[in-house]
């Protein structure tokens, strides 16, 4: 009677781990499958810089040094009544993506350019 117990135990515990495998398996088929969704659908959204406006870049990436108003902080002021103000598309071009002086050259795409030179122009 102990044996078969034994036998038993050993038989229903050898067939729940398989079990358990099984699910574990069914699981992480579930997981790949979102993960694959997920990079789907992130593959697909290939327009990133729209979702980004003029005003983001330029909060993120220009304000600590202008100001949050272009009133200038560490960077001189850029608002309407700065000398930049009256300066072309291309020296904004170059000041940003080749640096000036003590700014830094800011990493942006041509695009991402042309959006903050945008938002800039229209404050002033
Ligand atoms: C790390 C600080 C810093 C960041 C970030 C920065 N700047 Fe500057 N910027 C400066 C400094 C300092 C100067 C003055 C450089 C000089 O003439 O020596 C300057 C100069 C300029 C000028 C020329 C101003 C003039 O009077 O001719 C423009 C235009 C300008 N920055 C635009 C931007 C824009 C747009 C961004 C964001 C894409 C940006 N800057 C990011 C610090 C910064």
């Amino acid at each position: 009677m102990q044996k078969d117990f034994q036998v038993w135990q050993s038989h229903w515990g050898s067939q729940q781990k398989n079990s358990n495998l099984h699910l574990k398996k069914n699981n992480l088929n579930k997981f790949n499958l979102l993960f694959f969704a997920i990079l789907f659908l992130a593959c697909s959204s290939e327009v990133p810089e729209i979702s980004t406006s003029g005003e983001e870049i330029y909060i993120a990436r220009c304000s600590a040094c202008h100001g949050k108003d272009l009133e200038g902080r560490v960077g001189p002021s850029i608002d309407a009544n700065s000398s930049a103000a009256s300066m072309p598309d291309s020296y904004w071009v170059q000041t940003i993506t080749k640096g000036k002086g003590s700014m830094p050259a800011v990493r942006l795409s041509d695009s991402e350019v042309t959006l903050v030179i945008e938002y800039i122009r229209s404050k002033h």
